[in-house]
């Protein structure tokens, strides 16, 4: 099985080297915890790093604020999108019905999954995207009259996104105190893997934590493990050398 190096500091020696190639992963976890910039880092590695450009859909959050969260803990996606490496794509303000000023970007009548998938494979052939990020499904805010529904379209994402050859990861996120690990409760059954990121109030030593739930077609660690954001990027600690650390 071909691995998918995310290059997240300590997280590919906890799924045997990085992501199956081709493949779906969801990271989901509550507010906050990170996925924006878990997502994000991959994307930015893999242009960086690895020569491999990535396509980054964003539904919550304006292009702008994405280049500026990730300009604060390193990353310059900016340079990578005018290297052609990086492709944004703006589904945030076509959502609310105001126009965008993105190159890539969704129209302002009618948005729907359809359209956002056509432009997430337009823009993926453009710079031939080996990854592509959704961020997210709850943003997409599908409504339809049953859970079945809401599956099809989750299949949907799941096989577009598998037929572009690219290694994707979609948000979801996890509602407080909810036991469903997405919003909808299917995204982690329709995907390949599952990496959870939680944040802890207190008293636990480490606040952020990240556990990778499942992973098919490998053999992962089951631990959870320490998480830091810090201005170099995201690192992912094993416990015992986040206790020698402090
Ligand atoms: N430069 C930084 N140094 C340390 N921590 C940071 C830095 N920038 C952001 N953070 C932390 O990262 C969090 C935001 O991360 P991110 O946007 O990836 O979360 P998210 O899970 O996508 O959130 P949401 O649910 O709102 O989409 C902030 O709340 C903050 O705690
Ligand atoms: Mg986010």
């Amino acid at each position: 099985m071909e691995r998918v190096a995310t290059g997240i500091d300590g997280f590919d020696r906890l799924i045997d080297g990085g992501l199956p190639k081709g493949r779906t992963f969801l990271v989901t976890g509550g507010c906050g915890t990170g996925k924006t910039l878990f997502s994000l880092e991959y994307i930015f590695n893999g242009a960086k790093e690895y020569s491999e450009p990535g396509v980054f859909v964003t539904i919550d959050a304006t292009p702008k604020t994405i280049r500026e969260d990730a300009l604060a803990i390193g990353m310059d996606i900016k340079k990578l999108e005018e290297k052609g490496l990086v492709k944004i794509i703006d589904a945030s303000v076509a959502r609310i019905g105001i126009p965008s000023q993105e190159e890539y970007a969704m129209p302002v009548t009618g948005f729907d999954l359809d359209k956002l998938l056509l432009e997430t494979m337009r823009a993926t052939k453009k710079i031939g995207a080996k990854r592509v990020v959704i961020d997210s499904t709850p943003a997409l805010g599908l409504t339809f009259q049953n859970s079945e529904d809401v599956r099809k379209a989750v299949l949907k994402i799941n096989y577009v996104l598998s037929q572009s050859g690219a290694t994707s990861m979609i948000i979801s996120e996890i509602a407080e105190g909810s036991k469903a690990l997405s919003k909808y409760g299917v995204e982690e059954y329709v995907v390949d893997g599952v990496i959870v990121l939680h944040y802890l109030e207190a008293g636990a030593g480490a606040n952020r934590l990240l556990h990778v739930r499942k992973m098919r077609a490998t053999k992962h660690s089951e631990d959870l493990h320490p998480l830091e954001i810090t201005d170099s990027g995201i690192k992912i600690y094993k416990i015992e050398e986040f206790r020698k650390k402090r």
